[in-house]
């Protein structure tokens, strides 16, 4: 049934696409692989946060018919960029969720942050295939945009490596045979690192993640391991196991994207090299598979692969996005806008590699019970304001500036 609703893109059936965050690293990625294909795709809609000499380049080549870019200062910059061409250029946020209602069968979720969830939900409630980078979408709005994607009848498409290592090896129609699911986590720039040599930590040496080339908020939750807790909320989200039955292992390899364990004692696992293009094409061409340039495995080349515990006393991010998912209600949505803005302050320098932890505690502790259901886009917004705004506060006193 799924195989006749959604047929695999082909030259003689392009797909219709829009990428959001088109500029970003996973956008990119996807970006690359339809320009190598550009025959099975038309694509409707880009769309950046500033970027619009990219932006507009990725126009051009791609031959969209929308650019838009979300800061609306940028307009002027963008028509003159497309100057001479017929692609349609707009701006700011409405313009962006206008973007994600147009009619693109495929929508590649690749916004950075909470920002990606208003247009990731336009394209729900339209029924598209969402193809979901973003997961601090999910992980802030889980029942909102499940039942969205439910409701007008669409999918999401995992692209994070880890979820769609798991989709790829989940027999959906035998649930009750899934014993546990295991995520594999690098363990970051920091795996080995002291507390002291950690609170000593730069931006440089945070962003240096050791297996994957990413933007810098997720690399620095991959030197936090709060890219694994959100992950782990996302998990459950996706494929609807408690919290006690999905493990984080600590894989430095990345080799072994991630794994689901059965009853019967079998567990099955995806393997690939570290190229973001394997899980954007495995989603780019769902229900069928097409061709990736990414490097191939060669098992007799690997290193061995070795397995951990995760730490949570030197990486607490774990430990606080495990209760957030416990807590649910408004907890997640509080976690991650405090990570954000954490994130953000100690890219400038403002607060120290330790303190990113420490600010989400402390918001968490100050919003009280959490676990009232936050129904509705509004709401889920209040709730991430309210919390930001704690967060601020945190990071004052946290400054390394006092
Ligand atoms: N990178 C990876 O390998 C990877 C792997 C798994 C999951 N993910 C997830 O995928 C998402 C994107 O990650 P990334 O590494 O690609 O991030 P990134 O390199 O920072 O790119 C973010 C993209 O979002 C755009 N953007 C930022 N704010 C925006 C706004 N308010 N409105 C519209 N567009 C906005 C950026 O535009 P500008 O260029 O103009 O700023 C850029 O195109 C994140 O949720 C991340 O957790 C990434």
């Amino acid at each position: 049934m799924v195989m006749m609703r959604w047929m695999a893109p082909s030259p003689d059936r392009p797909r219709g696409v829009t990428i959001m965050g088109s500029t970003g690293s996973v956008g990119q990625s996807t970006v690359d692989l339809i320009a190598r294909e550009p025959q099975s795709y038309r694509v409707e809609a880009l769309v950046a946060g500033t970027s619009v000499e990219a932006l507009a380049e990725q126009a051009r080549r791609l031959h969209a018919r929308v650019a838009v870019v979300a800061n609306p200062q940028r307009y002027r910059a963008l028509k003159d960029a497309l100057a001479g061409t017929s692609i349609e250029a707009a701006a700011g946020p409405d313009a962006v969720i206008e973007a994600a209602q147009r009619p693109a069968e495929w929508v590649m979720a690749a916004i950075v942050g909470f920002a990606g969830l208003a247009p990731v939900l336009a394209a729900a409630r339209r029924g598209a295939m969402v193809a979901l980078a973003n997961k601090e979408a999910l992980v802030c709005a889980g029942r909102l945009l499940t039942e969205a994607v439910r409701d007008a009848g669409g999918v999401l498409l995992p692209v994070d490596s880890e979820h769609n290592a798991i989709f790829q090896v989940f027999d959906a129609d035998q649930r009750s045979t899934i014993e546990r699911l295991i995520l594999t986590a690098s363990g970051g720039p920091f795996r080995n690192w002291s507390l002291a040599d950690m609170a000593e930590a730069t931006r440089e040496q945070a962003l240096a993640h050791p297996n994957w080339d990413m933007g810098a908020t997720i690399s620095i939750d991959s030197a936090t391991m709060m890219n694994k807790g959100l992950e782990l909320i996302e998990a459950h989200l996706l494929f609807g196991l408690p919290a006690e039955q999905i493990d984080i292992v600590v894989h430095p390899q990345s080799v072994i994207h991630s794994m689901v364990a059965y009853r019967d004692g079998s567990v099955l696992a995806q393997l690939g090299t570290q190229d973001m293009r394997v899980p954007i094409s495995h989603s780019l061409g769902w229900p069928s598979r097409i061709d990736s340039p990414a490097a191939r495995l060669e098992f007799t080349d690997l290193a061995p692969l070795t397995f951990e515990r995760p730490d949570s006393r030197r990486f607490p991010s774990l430990r606080l996005a495990r209760e957030a998912l416990v807590i649910g209600g408004s907890a997640p949505i509080v976690l991650n806008a405090a990570n954000e803005v954490a994130v953000a302050a100690f890219l400038v320098g403002r607060i120290g590699f330790l303190d990113i932890a420490r600010v989400v505690e402390d918001v968490m502790m100050a919003s009280g019970s959490m676990s009232d259901d936050v129904d509705g886009l509004q709401q889920l917004q209040a709730a991430d304001a309210e919390a930001r705004h704690r967060a601020e506060e945190a990071v004052k006193g946290h400054s390394l500036t006092n």
